[in-house]
């Protein structure tokens, strides 16, 4: 059985320590009895520090959205993981669109981040996804077999097993557009075949791929259902306690 993880992708917003604070303070005490969903929050690298000292004694964990892959050295306005290990951080957000699209990452950047990360032993959640454009000419499934073969190239089976993959269509990030669950789950489970063919079929069933883009309190539930749906990083239904409680309440029944 896979554990669900629900992540909170604050993107460029709550980098403020207080506000940041405010919103786990809320956070903390409600999925206090929820077990059976690994919780990650991510907010933006200036509140990071504030984010691991307040839920230290809770069950939520703390993420950062990028890093760099080389430790320390002349990289201007870059991250390493070595500081965020330091800092309490335990999950990093690699290769979200965003990242890709607007400061032009590539699958072999992501790739290098990938396994820095993992030698560090931070657990990644590595996103992958189509533009709508790709969609609309039928190429879906050739995007995220390249993106996996790229992002994941000679990576072991132990350290695929560690990380989390994040299926969001970048049509669906932010627009209110979900993927139908039926859609998603198509994906998740040609995700699995690619990867049964790349290592083995346990390694494919063990690995935890969330759904990503316009998840809310109201759709959360049918995707979640899905059998190979593990859970959703989800970006503005995250930056609420109320609405992101009400998602990870929805990922902790598919579990009963
Ligand atoms: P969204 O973002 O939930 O606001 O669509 C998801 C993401 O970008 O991770």
């Amino acid at each position: 059985m896979r554990k669900p993880i629900i992540g909170g992708n604050w993107k460029m917003n709550r980098g403020i320590p207080s506000d940041t604070v405010n919103m786990l303070k809320k956070l903390i005490p409600s999925v206090k009895k929820v077990n059976s969903v690994d919780i990650v929050i991510a907010p933006p690298f200036t509140a990071l520090g504030s984010a691991v000292e307040i839920t230290k004694k809770s069950n939520i964990k703390i993420g950062a959205q990028n890093m760099y892959f080389e430790e320390t050295g002349a990289y201007t306005g870059e991250i390493s993981s070595l500081f965020l290990k330091k800092l309490g951080v335990e999950y990093v957000i690699l290769g979200h669109s965003e990242r890709r699209d607007i400061f032009k990452e590539s699958d072999e950047l992501i790739n290098k981040k990938l396994k820095k990360a993992l030698s560090m032993k931070l657990n990644p959640i590595v996103c992958i996804g189509e533009h709508l454009e790709e969609r609309d000419a039928g190429k879906t499934k050739e995007v995220i077999h390249n993106q996996i073969h790229n992002t994941f190239k000679n990576l072991t089976k132990e350290d695929l097993i560690k990380t989390v993959i994040a299926y969001e269509p970048i049509w669906a990030i932010g627009t209110g557009k979900t993927a139908t669950p039926e859609q998603t789950e198509e994906i998740h489970l040609f995700i699995r075949e690619i990867l049964e063919l790349k290592y083995d079929s346990e390694t494919a069933n063990a690995i935890r791929i969330q759904y990503g883009g316009s998840i809310k309190p109201t759709n959360a539930k049918e995707l979640f259902e899905k059998e190979n749906i593990d859970g959703g990083l989800v970006g503005g239904a995250s930056l609420q306690a109320d609405s992101l409680f009400e998602i990870i309440k929805a990922a902790d029944a598919t579990t009963k």
